[in-house]
């Protein structure tokens, strides 16, 4: 093979080289966006969903859920929750004797009770008085973890009605220091449900009010 064949081979590798390098840095480039977009339509694509189909909820799901409840953000990382997954006809139905008016526990096929456990203390010994916060963090986390799965949700108060309160703690048999601060209630969304858009830029401030 003479110099100039060798030089050609040379600069022919090296240009495939760059297509090959091209190729990789666009396509990770588009990855990122396509992320960035579907984590945005992820969110604004919530919604509460109350009424389900008969199709039943595989458990992973459910602790695909619970897992991403407990990856929300915790004052000082003391994660004061519990999580209880009912997906038993038995479970199902102690929640909606203890809820008769939440229409949800007609149909849904699962639900995640997300409770704080006031017995959880922080660095300085203290019992946690973040934990409706964090818990409320957890919640919303299932809830996008759900509209990204397909499933339909929605949030059912629990903390602090007294009239469900210590139905729920009673029906669950639930320990004084564990409080339920919501049921989410799950299931495969029956009928069409939209988001609601409540974008409203008249209440937001920039650098002061
Ligand atoms: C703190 C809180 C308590 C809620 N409690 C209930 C409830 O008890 N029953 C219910 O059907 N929906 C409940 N929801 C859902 C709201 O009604 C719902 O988020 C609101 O109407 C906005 O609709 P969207 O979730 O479809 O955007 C609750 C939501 C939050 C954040």
């Amino acid at each position: 093979m003479n110099r100039y064949k060798i030089a050609c081979l040379f600069l022919a590798f090296s240009l495939l080289a760059a297509l090959v390098w091209l190729v990789v840095l666009t396509n990770s480039k588009t990855e990122v966006t396509n992320n960035e977009q579907a984590v945005i339509e992820n969110i604004l694509s919530r919604k509460s969903v109350r009424k389900y189909t008969d199709q039943k909820v595989p458990r992973e799901k459910l602790d695909t859920l619970v897992r991403l409840g407990m990856s929300a953000p915790t004052g000082m990382d003391v994660r004061p929750w519990q999580f209880l997954i009912a997906d038993s006809d038995e479970a199902l139905q102690k929640l909606a004797t203890a809820m008769p008016r939440a229409k949800q526990f007609e149909t849904c096929k699962a639900a995640i009770v997300v409770m704080g456990d006031t017995a959880v203390l922080d660095r300085r010994g203290n019992p946690s008085t973040n934990w409706p916060f964090d818990c409320s963090a957890a919640t919303e986390n299932i809830l996008l973890g759900a509209e990204a799965m397909g499933l339909g949700a929605c949030w059912v108060a629990v903390y602090p009605y007294e009239d469900r309160l210590p139905f729920v703690k009673e029906q669950l048999g639930l320990p004084a220091n564990v409080i339920p601060l919501c049921v989410v209630t799950i299931g495969y969304p029956d009928g069409e449900n939209q988001p609601k858009d409540k974008y409203n830029p008249d209440i937001i401030h920039y650098n002061g009010w």
